[in-house]
């Protein structure tokens, strides 16, 4: 037994006082941020079960694009099948396990860099070179393992579990929030990884804290955003969502960089919109573009942001588009660098050994949500999860 699953008998005094009504709450201790096991836990319950966002279907629009992927510590091979299907693969090398491919690029078939072994783009097993002397051994009867992929509006999702929820009951909340915002034919205009030296769940906690927002950055977002009355919307999944605030885009002046998205011709100028899509997306709406931050475990201590920054096709095509991006990442560079400084110092305080967790302020509502929503899955205390409705 795991000390996450040891410890279930002592949560009630431990985190008891998370539990309790926002304006009664302390926020938790800090093993949930640095506890090896923990870490091995979500790695089985929450990355190991949960569909997770990956990335966007352009980004393999053609047969034998393909992308490499190591989710959490599972490599995943994704790729455009010579049909044109979007497929996930378990990366590992039907022979001892090696990586077929690595990096991203457009392929006709992978070939296993160890002692080539060759698989066509279905993750069939077309070669294996001196085989032909192994007893019973048949290539036919050899596939790369195959993994739940589904697409929602562009938006690509994998599971590592193999017989996870279906895909139809997972997206259902986001397709409520922000179908209406038909992200299909938008495209990618900027993607980055950002490595940071915190666990990966405060950076999700983060991005719903809106206590923080006229304060930490107020002289960039916080200077024209209103955010002293969220109206928190928290549902049992662990999702938060926040159906209209006043923020504006990632300008100096907030205004739009460019016209804004068609679904928001008609919301007011600087309309916005925000949710925590369990279990590590962060989704934000613009005016004229949408903001999906997903947070992935390196270990306890560090973990990887991956940002997306989706805009209307024509203009990520426009010849203004390299302005736009230049401008948008001089400002959002501005704003995490502020939330960067804060998520490793509150990494640290989590070890602190003189620091007892403070109480929470009513505009912590959302960031308590996905702490109990987390806390019930570490943990599997029933009356934790259902705490956390
Ligand atoms: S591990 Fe891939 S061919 Fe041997
Ligand atoms: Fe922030």
């Amino acid at each position: 037994m795991d000390s996450a699953t040891t410890k279930a008998g002592e949560l009630e005094g431990s985190y008891a006082k998370t539990f309790l009504p926002v304006t009664q709450a302390a926020h938790p201790t800090g093993e949930m941020y640095h506890d090896p096991a923990v870490l091995e836990r979500e790695k089985q319950v929450i990355f190991g079960e949960d569909w997770l966002c990956i990335g966007r279907a352009e980004e393999i629009a053609n047969p034998g694009d393909y992308k490499t992927f190591r989710l959490v510590d599972q490599p995943v091979l994704l790729c455009r099948t010579s049909e044109g299907r979007i497929a996930a693969y378990s990366n590992t090398c039907v022979h001892r396990g090696v990586e077929v491919a690595t990096g991203m690029g457009n392929t006709k078939e992978f070939t296993c860099p160890y002692h080539g072994w060759l698989y066509n783009l279905e993750g069939q097993l077309i070669g294996a070179p001196y085989m032909r002397d192994s007893e019973g051994f048949d290539r036919k009867n050899c596939k790369l393992p195959e993994l739940p992929c589904e697409t929602f509006q562009g938006w690509v999702f994998v599971s590592l579990n193999k017989t996870p929820e279906t895909f139809e009951t997972f997206i259902a909340e986001f397709a409520e929030k922000f179908g209406y915002l038909d992200m299909e034919p938008m495209r990618l205009g900027i993607q980055r990884d950002i490595p940071l030296s915190c666990n990966w769940k405060l950076m999700v906690e983060n991005f719903i804290d809106f206590y923080h927002i006229g304060v930490l950055h107020k002289d960039t977002i916080g200077r024209y955003m209103k955010t002293t009355d969220v109206p928190y919307e928290t549902r049992k999944r662990g999702q938060v969502f926040i159906n209209e605030y006043d923020a504006g885009s990632h300008t100096k002046s907030g205004e739009v960089f460019v016209e804004p998205i068609p679904a928001l011709k008609d919301k007011p100028p600087r309309f916005s919109q925000a949710g925590v899509i369990t279990p590590n997306v962060n989704f934000f709406v613009r005016p004229d573009y949408v903001m999906l931050y997903s947070s992935w475990p390196v270990d306890v201590n560090t973990m990887i942001m991956k940002q997306f920054i989706v805009f209307p096709r024509h203009v990520v095509e426009s010849p203004n588009f390299p302005e736009v991006k230049r401008q948008f990442l001089e400002m959002s560079d501005k704003i995490l660098g502020e939330d960067v400084a804060m998520v490793e110092s509150l990494q640290n305080a989590s070890r602190a050994k003189h620091f007892v967790p403070g109480r929470m302020s009513r505009l912590e509502k959302g960031v308590q949500h996905f702490i109990l929503h987390n806390l019930g899955r570490i943990y599997g205390d029933r009356q934790m999860a259902a705490a956390a409705e």
